[in-house]
């Protein structure tokens, strides 16, 4: 495992996306709504960084699968949601994989009424896009490579990490290895 973006790197990304999201907010409440659970980090440090009012919502999305590092069937729950009906929303997630997540969660707030829908992604993994979206807001574009840290997760370890990690091959061998049942003994 080896560090792709330190902490202070990051600190300075949600910089830089705070000022963004400013920047293009209008007059009026701005509401969050965060994808659980990669996006508590990011979540938790923008809105920090936001000088107007903004409330909070998250929504839970999965796709991958306990050591798989490739998507699995897409699964998204929208019912903790409030009525956002005619209001300024900004989705956030950890990353933008195959985009497929966050097509979904946009897809369906405008379906519900949302006034107008940014998307924020504090990463983008370049060159595998499968949807037909551009991010509003991208923190860093990021090589081909599976990633953990601040938020992000193999098999659900490694969020508490304060920067993000580049997973090598042997990591993952060995965590499949692990989480794998041995054989049953031929001899028994
Ligand atoms: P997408 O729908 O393919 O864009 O995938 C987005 C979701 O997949 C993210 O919200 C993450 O939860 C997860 N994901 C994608 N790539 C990685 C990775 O490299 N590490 C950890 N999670 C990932
Ligand atoms: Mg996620």
């Amino acid at each position: 495992m080896h560090v792709l973006l330190t902490a202070a790197e990051l600190a300075a990304g949600v910089d830089r996306l705070a000022a963004g999201v400013e920047r293009d907010r209008r007059p009026g409440g701005l509401v969050v709504v965060g994808v659980l659970t990669g996006s508590l980090l990011i979540v938790a440090d923008l809105i920090r960084r936001l000088a107007g009012p903004v409330r909070v919502n998250m929504v839970w999305a999965s796709s991958y699968r306990g050591t798989a590092t490739a998507p699995g069937a897409l699964e998204v729950r929208l019912d903790l949601l409030p009525d956002l009906a005619g209001q300024d929303v900004l989705v956030v997630d950890d990353i933008f994989d195959t985009g497929r997540t966050l097509e979904a969660i946009l897809g369906e707030l405008r379906r519900r009424g949302a006034a107008r829908v940014r998307s924020l992604v504090l990463l983008r993994k370049q060159g595998r896009a499968e949807v037909d979206l551009t991010p509003d807001f991208v923190g860093f574009d990021i090589p081909d490579v599976f990633v953990v840290g601040y938020g992000l997760d193999f098999d659900g370890a490694y969020r508490h990490l304060d920067h993000v990690a580049a997973l090598d091959e042997a990591d993952v061998a060995a965590a499949r290895a692990a989480a794998t049942p041995p054989p049953p003994d031929p001899r028994r």
